[in-house]
């Protein structure tokens, strides 16, 4: 079997840390009484755990499940939601967490799914966004960076479920 390569840095560890800071920043600006953050598996796990660990006050984690992309580079084009919210979200302020909103597919599909629990407040933090996400137009309420049309790893995303662990977001070239 052939070595692994380490993906090339496109934001840095500092940089995603810097920048997860100041979106819990801004969070925390907007208000609120008590917060949901609704992770999405598996790729929101460590934006989830970063920005979890930097809001204060009533925070409860949620997670979901949802999946289109397989072991495929490309989006199926179909979005399988395969785990409710593991918390009731009626009257809840719900944040959900993404790590990547791509053609925006899988982020209206969830938004769509989600209004109809009957949360108080329905915003959505991604950390990364790509140009085709105004596609399907799903709003992003609060995005860490835009970033270009290329396939990215790593903080939670992968490539046939590989680099997910890495600590930076990295292009495969
Ligand atoms: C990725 C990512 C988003 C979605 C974005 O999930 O985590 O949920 O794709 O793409 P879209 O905007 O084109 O819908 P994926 O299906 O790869 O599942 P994973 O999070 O388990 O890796």
């Amino acid at each position: 079997m052939e070595p692994l390569t380490a993906p090339r840095v496109l934001i840095g560890s500092e940089q995603i840390s810097d920048r997860v800071a100041e979106i819990a920043r801004e969070i925390v600006d907007e208000g609120y009484d008590r917060l949901i953050l609704l992770g999405i598996l598996k790729g929101s796990i460590h934006f989830l755990s970063d920005l979890a660990r930097a809001l204060p006050g009533d925070v409860r984690i949620a997670l979901m499940r949802a999946e289109s992309y397989g072991d495929a580079h490309q989006s199926s084009g179909e979005v399988r939601i395969s785990l409710a919210p593991t918390l009731p979200l009626e009257g809840e302020d719900v944040l959900i967490v993404e790590d990547i909103i791509d053609s925006g597919l899988t982020l209206k599909r969830l938004q769509e799914e989600l209004a109809v629990k009957r949360p108080k407040r329905l915003r959505t933090a991604a950390l990364l966004r790509k140009p085709d996400a105004a596609i399907h137009q799903a709003e992003a309420h609060f995005v860490g960076f835009e970033i270009e049309p290329v396939y990215v790893v790593g903080y939670g995303l992968d490539s046939g479920e590989r680099y997910r662990h890495l600590p930076y977001v990295g292009v495969l070239d």
